[in-house]
């Protein structure tokens, strides 16, 4: 949510910033802008909407351009005010020397504001972080020194707030500071970068220093100094980059959303290879670090985690609950954080989270560790804060995910509570011999599954023609797939605008019937040989009595349903249990090949954003 990038050295500063903010545009497109520092004065550029407009007023406006030595930049996703130029960052004082770019929410920014305006400045946007520029440009009148005036800046505000700051009295210094939203200095040779993300300097330098909470980041092209709220020197670890800058590339895809869906089963294949060496051995798990004992004990788990992430934890409930008899509550983040919770030190509370940066489930993680539970993160970002605040880190190794919809970080999770299931199983000793070399030949069976799907996608792209009209749809499960009617339902929601439910198929009677008719498309999932099929079928019937279109998704070789069912959308042979990581992929193809028809941004859907850093 937002992005930022500052920029001090050798390389042309314009194109170096705006690479970075190519790179965080799944962030927030709102709007965006730059703060250069040209001929000792500091020049401010934006526009609204998409990055390409920024390009599009900077070349415009060249001539006002000699030789900038640094800058910042920021793309927007926007909370307070709405998306215009005049909100747009970076914001400057009132006498434009100084300049700030900013992710987060300031939550005193009103009362500060109106201190600020009876002491003279002048406010030209409705943003909180306009505040932080007067903030600062007053310390910096009384300091005369820039990074004492960040630090006593930074004091009075509340909230969370990432900000990169400069001054055209101090050339060519830029300042970072942060709490609770993440900020790094990318470390260069003669150049150095200040980001709010990894991918924004991937492209120069692997080096990075993670800022941790309060602490502040002086850097120039030669140096970097980091210091705690009180001015303390600390001394930080030079962390390296895990990921190559091909993983932000579409290599030949039309979207990154469908180049992510591709790559699931060598996803699936890397998080296997290493932890089940063969189906006779135990799962190695040996990041989960609570000793056996302990484990075996374990009486209950929480798991908190939002969007796809927390569909991911619906499956993770099924699975710990059938596989290790141990009962375990899902939650949203965002509810879990706001009532008394009976969590305590008992309690294995896991998060989930792809980007390890959502501002809901690191307050709720917060809030678990106060109670002294061990924490466990499964995330796609070992680098992130959530990673760091872990007592135990699974990463599920999907790679960066650039697309806004998550599809491949998804099934990474869905394969790592497999594993993490298996795995207190196994210590529990509650799972049978021939179980458990069945369903771990399964797990390994699953990638040329879904290559199958990914090779006959034809089918799913027809049924997307067909249906693409719709404006409503519901997708209805029982069991273990309930989570994956609402992962599809998601999907479709998010990328393509219509409005898509997912519903637990034996409730449908119960309310949501009443909307149905030819206008309202009705998807099953149907797996042969669980205890769901029959009655998702009878419920299918229902819905076909009340002319409803039907979709089936189903691994049955049954050619009956071709005379329930308007489409049937065939999937390889899968066990029930393993059955929410092969239904998703076409749920994903169906929604991407949706939203194409319909001439949607996939990649960018309006008002999302990739990490969602406010509550
Ligand atoms: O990074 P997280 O997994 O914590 O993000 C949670 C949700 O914001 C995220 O899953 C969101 O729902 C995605 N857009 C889903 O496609």
């Amino acid at each position: 949510m937002c992005g930022i990038v500052g920029y001090v050295g050798h390389r042309n500063v314009v194109d170096v910033i705006f690479k970075g903010l190519t790179n965080l545009e799944y962030r927030g497109y709102d709007s965006a802008g730059m703060a250069l520092l040209d001929q000792n004065e500091i020049k401010v550029f934006k526009s609204l909407g998409k990055l390409i407009n920024l390009k599009n007023v900077l070349s415009e406006s060249s001539a006002q351009l000699t030789a900038p030595t640094s800058g910042i930049g920021h793309i927007r996703w926007a909370t307070h005010g709405s998306p215009s130029l005049e909100n747009a960052h970076p914001h400057t004082c009132t006498c434009g020397k100084l300049a700030v770019v900013h992710n987060g929410i300031i939550e005193n920014y009103k009362e500060l504001r109106e201190e600020l305006i009876k002491k003279g400045c002048k406010f030209r946007s409705q943003t909180d972080t306009e505040t932080i520029a007067h903030l600062v440009a007053h310390e910096y009148e009384n300091a005369k020194d820039l990074e004492i005036a960040v630090r006593n800046a930074v004091k009075k505000l509340q909230g969370a707030y990432a900000i990169c700051v400069m001054h055209q009295n101090v050339p060519d210094v830029i300042i970072g500071a942060r709490k609770n939203a993440p900020m790094l200095v990318g470390v260069g040779e003669g150049e150095n970068f200040i980001a709010s993300d990894t991918p924004a300097i991937i492209e120069y330098t692997k080096k990075t220093i993670y800022l941790d909470d309060n602490e502040i980041a002086v850097v120039t092209k030669n140096s970097i100094k980091i210091t705690d709220i009180h001015g303390a020197v600390i001394n930080k670890k030079v962390e390296t980059l895990p990921w190559e800058p091909v993983a932000l590339s579409k290599l030949g895809y039309k979207h990154f959303m469908l180049k992510e869906i591709h790559e699931q089963p060598d996803i699936i294949r890397n998080i296997l290879n290493g932890k089940i060496y063969d189906i006779d051995s135990p799962v190695v798990l040996n990041e989960v670090k609570i000793d056996k004992d302990t484990l075996k004990k374990l009486n209950k788990i929480q798991i908190i985690a939002c969007g796809t992430s927390l569909h991911a934890a619906m499956v993770g409930k099924y699975l710990i609950e059938d596989f290790a008899g141990i009962s375990v509550d899902v939650e949203p983040s965002s509810e879990y954080i706001y009532r008394k919770t009976t969590t305590d030190s008992s309690t294995l509370v896991i998060g989930v989270s792809q980007s390890g940066e959502t501002a809901d489930t690191i307050t709720a993680i917060k809030q678990a560790k106060e109670k002294n539970s061990h924490v466990l993160i499964i995330t796609n970002r070992p680098d992130s804060y959530m990673a760091r605040l872990a007592d135990s880190l699974i990463p599920v190794n999907a790679g960066i995910e650039v697309s806004v919809a998550a599809t491949k970080s998804y099934i990474a999770q869905l394969i790592s509570f497999y594993l993490l299931a298996l795995h207190l199983g196994e210590i529990k000793g509650t799972l049978s011999g021939d179980f458990l070399k069945n369903i771990k030949h399964e797990l390994i069976q699953l990638p040329t599954k879904i290559e199958e799907i990914l090779s006959n996608a034809s089918s799913i792209k027809e049924c997307a023609r067909i249906f693409s009209s719709f404006k409503n749809f519901i997708y209805i499960a029982r069991g273990i797939n309930l989570a994956t009617a609402y992962e599809g339902a998601l999907k479709l929601k998010e990328i393509s605008y219509i409005n898509a439910t997912g519903y637990p198929a034996g409730e449908l009677k119960h309310g949501p019937i009443a909307m149905l008719d030819e206008t309202m498309p009705v998807l099953s999932i149907l797996i042969p040989g669980g205890i769901t099929y029959d009655k998702i079928l009878s419920n299918s019937e229902e819905a076909k009595a009340r002319n409803a279109k039907l979709i089936a998704l189903t691994s049955s070789d049954d050619e009956n349903l071709k005379a329930l069912f308007d489409v049937v959308l065939k999937i390889p042979h899968v066990c029930e249990i393993l059955s929410p990581a092969i239904c998703c992929v076409p749920l994903q193809l169906l929604a991407y090949y949706i939203a194409e028809f319909l001439g949607k941004d996939v990649d960018q859907p309006r008002n999302l954003a990739k990490s969602v850093t406010v509550e």
